[in-house]
């Protein structure tokens, strides 16, 4: 347990060690400010990690993390995080990231008791009975749950895009929103093309081809 422990700290000293040996000013210029580009809205899951996979640095993107990547409309950490990122530090690209194997989804589609998270995960349910109709028809199990995957990304899309605050910035700005999905066994990302950016009907705008 110790060991696992220090191995973080032994770990730190490598990465900063190595950026100050790439770039001397490296941390002095990311002391300095953030100016992220995207906000990232995605899953807790450790595999997962927003600049890792993306292959972007420290100062880059602006993250929110929670089980199953959810957009819930009272969820203060979400709201607060949303509102900094979409006001102050002014991104242009709201991500939310689902991925395939998602133990969230998973715990969603099944009718066992977890625990407390069963009333987060009501949220995935709610999807899961938007979309019955087409999910209903896919026999295959793990299918049906990877296409749950997709129409909960599309649906929390949706439901960044009817916050006050994405609202009201689309009356002064462009701002974009995006659906992706990304792969663990496959390192991919895969663009689900739910493109909003606020200049149409919010029903008229998704593009999903899924
Ligand atoms: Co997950």
């Amino acid at each position: 347990m110790e060991e696992s422990y220090k191995k973080l700290i032994d770990g730190n000293r490598v990465f900063a060690m190595s950026k100050k040996f790439e770039d001397p000013e490296y941390f002095k210029k990311l002391s300095l400010g953030q100016r992220p580009e995207y906000l990232w809205i995605g899953c807790s899951d450790s595999r997962v990690p927003a600049n890792e996979v993306t292959n972007t640095e420290s100062g880059q993107i602006f993250v929110h993390r929670n089980i199953a990547n959810l957009v819930v409309n009272t969820d203060m950490n979400m709201l607060s995080v949303l509102e900094y990122a979409v006001k102050v530090l002014k991104v242009k690209h709201i991500i939310v990231c689902g991925h395939y194997g998602c133990g969230g989804v998973h715990a969603a589609f099944s009718n066992e008791l977890h625990g407390f998270v069963d009333n987060w995960l009501v949220n995935i349910k709610n999807v899961y009975h938007k979309y019955k109709k087409d999910l209903d028809v896919i026999a295959d199990n793990e299918k049906k749950i990877d296409r749950l995957t997709e129409f909960n990304v599309i649906e929390q899309v949706r439901n960044l895009a009817k916050t006050t605050i994405v609202q009201q910035e689309w009356k002064e700005r462009e701002l974009h929103v995006h659906g992706w999905v990304y792969g663990i066994n496959s390192g991919l990302i895969t663009d689900l093309c739910v493109i909003h950016d606020g200049q149409d009907d919010i029903e008229q705008i998704f593009r999903y081809n899924i």
